[in-house]
C-alpha cells in the first residue's frame, strides 16, 4: 500500500521510517518531511493536503500534528473517501480546546484536577480565592506548551492572569508522576500503546522552562496491567465510546496516590515519546493504521518487544527560548547502534544543518532501560553541533523507580 505522513518533525521522521520497515507498505511518501524523513520516504511539499492525496492517491494518510487536525483534514479526507487516521475536527476539539476538554471530562466523570473555568482577568482573580498554592493556570486554545503556568503565590497568579488569553482553566495542582498513555482507537475499540514517559523542562532534574519535550523512554514496566486496565476503564473507553474516537488519543496522566488523573488528552501521538514507540514495535504498522482507518482495529494486532527504547533530543543553545539555525552537524554518519530521527534539520549545500528548537532525536532500544539509555547516549556522544545542548539525564526517573522497587521487594516493606 501507500503511505503519505503529514508533518515535518521528529515524530513524522519515526512514523516514517517504521512505515518503511512494513512488509504491506510499497511507499512512504511525506509532507513536507525533513531530511532525515526523505531517507525514508519521498517528500512533497504542498499548499494544500487534499490537492496532493488527490494527486498521488495515498491508500492511508496518518497525521503527525494537531493543527491540521484540529483544522479538520480528517473531515476533508473521508468527505472524499480517501482512509486516513486522525480524529474529526469535532473530537480533535480535546486537544484544541482546554475549557472544552475540562468540561467534557467532568460530564463524563474521567478522574482530572478540580477546576473553574474563568472568562474574565476579573473573574479568574475572583476564582482563585477557591484554590491552594501551587495553582495551575491554563489558556484555553494551542499554545504550543506555552499555555499553562505553574504559581507558586498569589503574585505569581496574578502575572499569571495578566499574560494568558481568557478563557483561562484554573485548577488544582496535582502530585505524582507523569505518564503519557497513548491508544490508537478505531471509532469503536481502543487499543493501548506501551507506555511512555516525556522529559518536559529543558535541564536536568525538570529545571527550567518546559519543552516540547527534550526526552524520552517507553519502558513495559512503568505501569503494571492492572494500573493499565484501570486507566482504559475510567478515562480511555469512556472517551472514545462518547465521541467514537478514531486516532491517537494521548493522555497526559498524573499517576496521584488516588490514582490515574488527566492533565490533559492530545489527539495526536507525543513527540518525543514516538520515536522510542516505534522502536519498540513490531506488528506491521501498515496494517495496523489501515485497520484503524477502517474501524477494524483488532484488540490483539499491537506487538511490541520487550525491550524498552530511550530517545535523547538534541537542541539548539537557547531553545525553548530564542536559537540560531544554519549550523552544520558532525558525526552522523558515524552512528551505527542508534537511530537518529530528525526533529529540526535542513539541507544546505548537501550538508546536514540544524533548522530548529529541537534537532535531532537519538534514540536507542536496550536488554534493560539502563542499556537502551546507555546506547542512546553513546551515539549523542558522536554527534556535535555549535551550540548543541541535551539533558543527561532521560530515563533516570525510571531507574531510580525500579531501584525503590527492588529495595522495597528485598527488604520486605
Ligand atoms: P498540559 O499542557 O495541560 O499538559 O500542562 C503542561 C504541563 O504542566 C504538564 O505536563 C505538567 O507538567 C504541568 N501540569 C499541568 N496541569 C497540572 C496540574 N493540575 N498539576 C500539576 N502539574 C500540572
Ligand atoms: N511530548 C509531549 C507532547 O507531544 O505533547
Amino acid at each position: 500500500m501507500k503511505t503519505l505522513v503529514i508533518g515535518s518533525g521528529g515524530r513524522e521522521h519515526a512514523l516514517a521510517w517504521r512505515l518503511r520497515k512494513s512488509p504491506s507498505v510499497t511507499k512512504v511518501y511525506a509532507s513536507p518531511g525533513n531530511p532525515g524523513i526523505s531517507q525514508v520516504a519521498e517528500c512533497l511539499s504542498t499548499g494544500d493536503y487534499l490537492d496532493l492525496a488527490e494527486r498521488i492517491r495515498p491508500d492511508l494518510t496518518v497525521v503527525g500534528p494537531e493543527a491540521p487536525l484540529v483544522a479538520g483534514i480528517v473531515d476533508r479526507f473521508r468527505a472524499r473517501g480517501l482512509a486516513i487516521v486522525g480524529p474529526t475536527a469535532a473530537n480533535a476539539a480535546l486537544e484544541g480546546s482546554k475549557v472544552h476538554s475540562k468540561r467534557f471530562m467532568q460530564k463524563l466523570g474521567v478522574p482530572t484536577a478540580r477546576f473553574e473555568i474563568a472568562e474574565s482577568p476579573q473573574a479568574a482573580l475572583d476564582a482563585l480565592r477557591a484554590f491552594r498554592y501551587p495553582v495551575v493556570l491554563k489558556t484555553d486554545g494551542l499554545a504550543a506548551g506555552k499555555g499553562v503556568i505553574i504559581a507558586g503565590n498569589p503574585a505569581e497568579a496574578t502575572a499569571a492572569i495578566a499574560s494568558l488569553a481568557c478563557p483561562l482553566v484554573i485548577e488544582e495542582f496535582l502530585e505524582g508522576e507523569e505518564l503519557s498513555f497513548i491508544v490508537l482507537a478505531d471509532g469503536t475499540r481502543a487499543v493501548p500503546f506501551e507506555p511512555s514517559q516525556d522529559h518536559k523542562r529543558v535541564f536536568d532534574g525538570d529545571q527550567g522552562p518546559n519543552t516540547g519535550g527534550m526526552g524520552a523512554y517507553s519502558d513495559s514496566l512503568l505501569l503494571s496491567a492492572a494500573e493499565r486496565d484501570r486507566i482504559m476503564d475510567t478515562i480511555v473507553n469512556p472517551v472514545v465510546r462518547a465521541t467514537g474516537f478514531t486516532g491517537f488519543l494521548y493522555a497526559g496522566l498524573m499517576m496521584t496516590p488516588d490514582g490515574p488523573s488527566v492533565l490533559e488528552f492530545n489527539v495526536r501521538l507525543g513527540d518525543p515519546e514516538t520515536q522510542p514507540l516505534m522502536m519498540r514495535l513490531e506488528s506491521d504498522w501498515g496494517e495496523v493504521l489501515l485497520a484503524a482507518a477502517r474501524g477494524s482495529l483488532g484488540t490483539d494486532q499491537l506487538q511490541w518487544s520487550g525491550e524498552p527504547a530511550t530517545c535523547v533530543v538534541l537542541a539548539s543553545a537557547g531553545y525553548p527560548g530564542a536559537y540560531e539555525s544554519g549550523k552544520p552537524i558532525r558525526g552522523l554518519d558515524a552512528v551505527r547502534s542508534a537511530t537518529v530521527f530528525h526533529a529540526g534539520t535542513s539541507e544546505r549545500n548537501g550538508e546536514t544543518v540544524t533548522a530548529g528548537g529541537r534537532v535531532l532525536g537519538v534514540t536507542a532500544r536496550g536488554a534493560d532501560l539502563a542499556a537502551s539509555i546507555a546506547t542512546a547516549y553513546a551515539a549523542c556522544s558522536a554527534i556535535s553541533f555549535e551550540g548543541m545542548q541535551y539533558r543527561k539525564d532521560i530515563g533516570q526517573k525510571g531507574l531510580r523507580r525500579y531501584n525503590k522497587d527492588q529495595s522495597s521487594i528485598t527488604s520486605g516493606t
